[in-house]
């Protein structure tokens, strides 16, 4: 089955996305993640990425196409995978379609501006894995390091508080208009975001096991 997970930044696309990935074997792609790699590895593409993600803003559609282009081919991805964070722009969407990729289910998880503020000053990451905590929803055994790898977890560059006022006002400009594209697919179910991660992850399932019946 191939997903697409919808939300503001913070929303738990990555949690809820590496969750399903676990649950039913397929991979999780983050556009989010490759970008930050690519800007951890100093390469072409991350410099020239980093004053967009720096500034809250969307890195350019044909370099994120691109990736996704390239990422999709890729052997893992031919029983189904899951985009967490593509498409982020109507071009972005039309273009999976113009690549002849069948979308099975659009989930978008739904939690208000004021929710996100809080989350993401409590979010924790790991530089090595790029494994995400949260030091009350969701901590690591420790509170202080990975779980995976024992990495020393840190605050994101860009969930600094005005750089994630930036990033809603890019969701809300840019990324939600997207659910307008799906809406009328039939594809694109709308979760409340609020709540346990478990509990989240149990709506999630069921849309997925009822897509599949
Ligand atoms: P990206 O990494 O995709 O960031 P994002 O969309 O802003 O999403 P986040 O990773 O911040 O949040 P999330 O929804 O995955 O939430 P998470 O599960 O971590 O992109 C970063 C940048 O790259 C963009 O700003 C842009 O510049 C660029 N980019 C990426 N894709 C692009 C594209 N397609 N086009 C152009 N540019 C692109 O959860 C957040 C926190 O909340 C965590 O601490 C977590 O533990 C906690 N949490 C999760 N669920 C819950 C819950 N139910 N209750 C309480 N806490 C929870």
């Amino acid at each position: 089955m191939n997903i697409i997970f919808l939300g503001a930044p913070g929303a738990g696309k990555g949690t809820q996305a590496e969750k399903v990935s676990e649950k039913y074997n397929i991979p999780a792609i983050s556009t989010g993640a490759i970008i930050r790699s690519a800007i951890k590895n100093g390469s072409p593409m991350g410099l020239a990425a980093k004053q967009y993600t720096d500034a809250g803003a969307l890195v350019p559609d044909e370099v994120v196409i691109g990736i996704i282009k390239e990422r999709l081919a890729f052997e893992d991805c031919q029983n189904g995978f899951i985009l967490d964070g593509f498409p982020r722009t109507v071009p972005q969407a039309q273009a999976l379609d113009a690549m002849g990729v069948c979308i099975d289910l659009v989930i978008s998880l739904e939690v208000s501006d004021e929710t996100i503020i809080e989350r993401m000053s409590g979010r924790r990451v790991c530089d090595k894995c790029g494994a995400s905590y949260h030091v009350l929803y969701n901590p690591s055994a420790d509170g202080k390091t990975c779980d995976k790898d024992g990495t020393t977890l840190t605050l994101r560059r860009d969930d600094q508080p005005e750089v994630v006022k930036d990033r809603l006002l890019t969701y809300h400009t840019q990324t939600e208009p997207i659910k307008d594209y799906y809406a009328g697919t039939g594809k694109l179910k709308l979760i409340e975001g609020v709540g346990g991660v478990e509990e989240i992850s149990a709506l999630v399932y069921g849309i997925i096991d009822g897509q599949g019946e």
